[in-house]
């Protein structure tokens, strides 16, 4: 059972600051302070914070793709104490309903190969794996192209 009730808002430019910061404890290789807020600025209406007891706890970053009707998750994450509650699910699905809300009609991500969580995660919520990419991060680890539609 869940202990707290998390809330899914919309990103404030205001809180580019805090979602760099998970970004930075959740990553090896994050995304810089200027890059979020420019995927922010990019499609605000695809970016979400997650917030416990008044603290911004997660975050979802989307944008759009060259692909008419497709948009793009290009970070998602969780403060490491708040994984595993079922709010990361939470969140992609929130993500999910709003993408089809706004008519969009599939969704593409890049996964790091081995991430067997976050690939589970996305499989059960119906992506699809369509390709390795080949030397996708810094570190020259490939990552999985999965889609949803
Ligand atoms: C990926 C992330 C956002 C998922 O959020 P979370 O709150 O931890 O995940 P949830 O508790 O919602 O679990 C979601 C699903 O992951 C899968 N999962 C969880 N733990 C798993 C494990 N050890 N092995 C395989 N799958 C697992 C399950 O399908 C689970 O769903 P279920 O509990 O209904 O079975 C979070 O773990 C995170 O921030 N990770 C670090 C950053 C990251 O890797 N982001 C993804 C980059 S593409």
């Amino acid at each position: 059972m869940k202990s707290e009730n998390p809330e899914i808002k919309p990103m404030n430019e205001e809180d580019i600051t805090k979602v760099f910061d998970i970004e930075r404890k959740s990553f090896p290789y994050p995304f810089g302070e200027i890059l979020i807020g420019n995927i922010f600025f990019g499609a605000p209406e695809l970016c979400f914070v997650m917030e416990s007891q008044n603290e911004i706890i997660g975050f979802v970053l989307g944008g759009y793709t060259t692909v008419q009707g497709q948009t793009h998750i290009l970070s998602i994450a969780l403060l490491e104490e708040y994984r595993n509650k079922g709010w990361g699910r939470d969140l992609l699905i929130h993500f999910i309903k709003r993408t089809e809300i706004l008519g969009y009609k599939s969704i593409k991500l890049e996964v790091q190969v081995d991430n067997d969580k976050a690939i589970q995660l996305y499989d059960t919520l119906g992506f699809d794996i369509i390709s390795r990419i080949r030397k996708y991060y810094q570190d020259d680890s490939d990552a999985f192209l999965m889609v949803r539609s």
